[in-house]
């Protein structure tokens, strides 16, 4: 990944930066030369982008002049804030705490689902406003569309209606936020320049400031589920993102996450969404009850409602036993256009969260042909046997399949016995063969191996 410089004045260009008005050519040179920007440089170049007036080929070569030459810490933040300042930023009654999670992504990530409502149940506003999954699952919101009626898009005025009644709601991104992102996306996309650390932190930390945050966390992943391969490319963009997201006034931390193996005991669509419930009961895997109370114990304590991130950790816990996170996660979900009848139907254990669900025509089981411990399942192999069912898109226009996936019923440090059932493949019509050796293969079990319990979260960074 390329990335930031440290920052020396390194360019003849500088003598030129305060003249006005800019041409767009001129300023592409200063950044081609290895030059620095100045504010008013970086607002002029977003500003024309957000208008059109700056074309798809002129952003191409700023984004490639951007990518090879990097942006110091400084015009990272000015080029975050241009781009927050290029639209829409919602604003909020000014007596409440607003925060939210960005994740950088992961294999049955569903900690969003749980996070929002549990947050709000402590008294956080949280806005949360999530992205469609590209790539070998659905996002947070191709899962909560899983669940019949549920309305992604709301206006500014019906996020503020449900902010004020059930605390949170969780949507889609509207044109007007940040527009030059959109641009600036679409156009990383066809040039090369995606992975570039300066552009990931302006195009994720901008549009988390345009939600009018006063406090924000981070999961950042690394591992063979993820973008981040290793712990210190995480580190590093984490580094970024807190600094970047501070000098934009949103108390920011971070905490790096390994992501080798799944999250939880599901992949695809409506599943997450059943597993999602079974943490609001209280009943969640240990590893995504962990993720949930930890992340949002962060940002209790960040947002000043508990003393410190333990206490917001058990507060998080205890919204998850006693129900009231679970009962905002209800009301949440009518106003986002879910029937009374089917939030209940979801929400209220007796009547079945399952039976409203999609469900898959045919359910294969997956069975151990040894016997022993689990000490590994790879979260990319069962990944991309999840796209191939349908629960991904691999492009923006693919449809999604929510009912698809797979179900684990074992996991890394449970035993198995030979024969036993250790996965659930939920499939339509038929499946072939090499996409059930695929997932065969992803489970490694160890004979006289010993299990000692390990943390997903390696670091937090502040
Ligand atoms: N997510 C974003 O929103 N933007 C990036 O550049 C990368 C991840």
């Amino acid at each position: 990944m390329t990335g930031h410089t440290k920052g020396t004045d390194t360019s003849a260009s500088v003598g030129a930066v305060e003249v006005e008005p800019f041409r767009i050519d001129t300023l592409l040179k200063v950044k081609q030369s290895g030059g620095r920007f100045s504010p008013a440089m970086i607002e002029f170049l977003v500003r024309n982008i957000a208008k059109g007036t700056m074309e798809d080929s002129q952003i191409g070569a700023w984004l490639m002049a951007m990518y090879i030459q990097g942006l110091d810490p400084k015009e990272t933040m000015h080029l975050t804030s241009a781009m927050k300042e290029s639209g829409t930023v919602l604003t909020w009654d000014p007596s409440w705490v607003v925060g939210d999670k960005h994740s950088t992504g992961g294999v049955g990530d569903k900690t969003s689902l749980p996070l929002a409502p549990a947050l709000a149940a402590c008294g956080l506003k949280v806005p949360m406003i999530s992205g469609r999954g590209l790539g070998h699952t659905g996002g947070t919101l191709d899962k909560l569309e899983s669940i019949p009626g549920y309305r992604v898009m709301l206006s500014a005025e019906e996020m503020n209606v449900a902010l004020q009644k059930a605390g949170c709601c969780i949507v889609g991104q509207t044109g007007s936020i940040v527009p030059a992102d959109k641009r600036m996306y679409a156009v990383r996309d066809i040039t090369g320049t995606i992975d570039s650390l300066p552009l990931i932190v302006a195009s994720i930390v901008s549009k988390k400031a345009a939600e009018g945050l006063n406090t924000l966390v981070l999961d950042v992943k690394y591992g063979r589920g993820t973008f981040m391969k290793t712990q210190q490319e995480a580190k590093d963009l984490a580094r970024a993102l807190v600094d970047t997201a501070n000098a934009l006034n949103m108390r920011t931390t971070a905490l790096i996450t390994n992501m080798d193996t799944p999250i939880g005991r599901t992949i695809g669509n409506a599943l997450e969404v059943e597993e999602s419930i079974e943490c609001l009961r209280g009943k969640g895997s240990d590893d995504l009850v962990e993720l949930v109370t930890v992340l949002g114990g962060e940002l209790l304590a960040s947002s000043g409602l508990t003393p410190d991130a333990v206490k917001g950790r058990d507060a998080i816990a205890m919204s998850l036993k006693d129900g009231s996170a679970m009962r905002v996660f209800c009301q949440m979900l009518q106003l986002q256009g879910v029937s009374k009848d089917t939030a209940e139907q979801i929400c209220l254990e007796k009547k079945g969260t399952s039976s409203v669900l999609p469900k898959a025509s045919h359910v294969l089981n997956v069975r151990a042909t040894k016997a022993g411990l689990v000490t590994d399942l790879d979260a990319l192999a069962l990944a991309k046997v999840s796209l191939a069912l349908g629960a991904g898109r691999s492009k923006s226009s693919d449809a999604i399949n929510h009912a698809v996936g797979i179900r684990l019923t074992k996991v890394v440090g449970e035993g198995v016995g030979i024969g036993d059932t250790w996965a659930e493949i939920h499939y339509e019509k038929e499946i072939p063969q090499s996409l059930v050796l695929k997932v065969e293969t992803a489970i490694t079990i160890s004979k006289n191996a010993s299990y000692v319990p390990t943390s997903r979260i390696t670091e937090r960074v502040h």
